[in-house]
């Protein structure tokens, strides 16, 4: 195998025995016609770590997409690892487990290779996913702790229904204790990071505990102006014959992080996975980036920034 090769189909161990490919296809696609059709392109280009959300509303659209070349034969289900996110009005434990079968049916799946609560923040318990008081603040749940929620988590784990668990938009503050309380240590741990926003701090920790860092948004989310544009990016895209997708993405890997991209279009797909390592001091070069920019503010609120908001 070559070194391009052995980059795009890098794989990290996980603490419960089990590894989860380092490059994965996030799925938050507005459009459910453009969910299945980007989730298909994602395999075809060999993507097989998928993330997907309750909160995206398009569980069916990737489940679908999924099914489809499960059908055809080529690709078996242990070949894939499918992770889903329990959303903040589900933080209840008695709502943990039929939440989680909800996403099951929805992606038409079995199990899950991973469950992930998607932010520590618990909003009022029902179907409203976005509650809100009559001058449109935001109703948070007092009464249930992350804690709790986490408990309930392992239950899924000891019933079969999910292989790992995990929590997103979790700050380093939040995840000592909870790693500490937890009989199931959280296996993976998803927040925004790229060469704007490292999070070295977070991954030396992940990195102590066997957790499994997966970053999202390592293309800035596509915003242009922004990382894609960079000019250290642009530099090192020139001199390795890559596009700064490309560099952007061997950075996250080569630094130890699985990774959730979001290619819209079949060439895209095929661009975003074929990635090769960088020189050491092209690496070097992107850590010494001293730009700082949090594009998603879900980390202190549980509102995700990137979600059109009353959808
Ligand atoms: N836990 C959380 O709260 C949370 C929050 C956000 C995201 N996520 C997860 O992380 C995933 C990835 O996040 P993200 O969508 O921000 O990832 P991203 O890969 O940083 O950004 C995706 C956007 O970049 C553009 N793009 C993709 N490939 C490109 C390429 N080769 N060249 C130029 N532009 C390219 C596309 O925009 P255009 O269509 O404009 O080209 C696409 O919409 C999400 O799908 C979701 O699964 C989780």
């Amino acid at each position: 195998m070559s070194d391009q090769d052995e980059l795009r189909y890098k794989k990290l161990q996980m603490n419960n025995g089990r590894s989860i490919p380092a490059l994965g296809f996030g799925t938050l696609i507005p459009d459910l016609g453009e969910t299945s059709r980007a989730t298909r392109a994602a395999l075809e280009a060999g993507f097989r770590q998928f993330d997907c959300a309750e909160r995206y509303r398009n569980e069916e659209a990737v489940g679908e997409a999924i099914q489809g070349v499960l059908r055809e034969g080529g690709i078996e289900r242990d070949a894939l690892f499918i992770a889903t996110k329990l959303w903040n009005n589900h933080h209840r434990p008695e709502r943990v487990g039929p939440a989680c079968e909800a996403s099951l049916a929805r992606l038409g799946l079995e199990y899950l290779d991973l469950y992930l609560i998607h932010t520590p923040f618990a909003f009022h318990p029902g179907d409203n996913q976005d509650p809100r008081d009559q001058n449109g603040n935001l109703l948070y749940d007092h009464d249930v702790t992350l804690l709790d929620t986490w408990r309930a988590l392992e239950s899924l784990v000891d019933d079969g229904k999910c292989r790992a668990i995990g929590l997103s938009d979790i700050t380093l503050n939040e995840l000592r204790p909870l790693y500490d309380a937890a009989r199931i240590k959280p296996a993976v741990v998803q927040v925004e990071a790229h060469p704007y926003l490292p999070e070295t701090e977070l991954l030396g920790f992940c990195k102590e505990k066997s957790i499994v860092f997966l970053a999202f948004a390592p293309l800035g989310h596509g915003m242009k102006p922004g990382l894609l544009e960079d000019p250290v990016i642009s530099a090192i895209a020139v001199r390795v014959g890559k596009t700064p997708a490309q560099v952007l993405l061997a950075w996250a890997v080569q630094r130890g992080t699985a990774l959730l991209t979001t290619p819209r279009s079949e060439a895209q797909a095929r661009e975003n996975f074929g990635i090769s390592a960088l020189p050491e001091d092209a690496l070097d070069q992107i850590n010494r980036i001293q730009t700082r920019h949090r594009l998603n503010p879900v980390v202190s609120t549980g509102v995700p920034g990137f979600i059109p908001q009353g959808s």
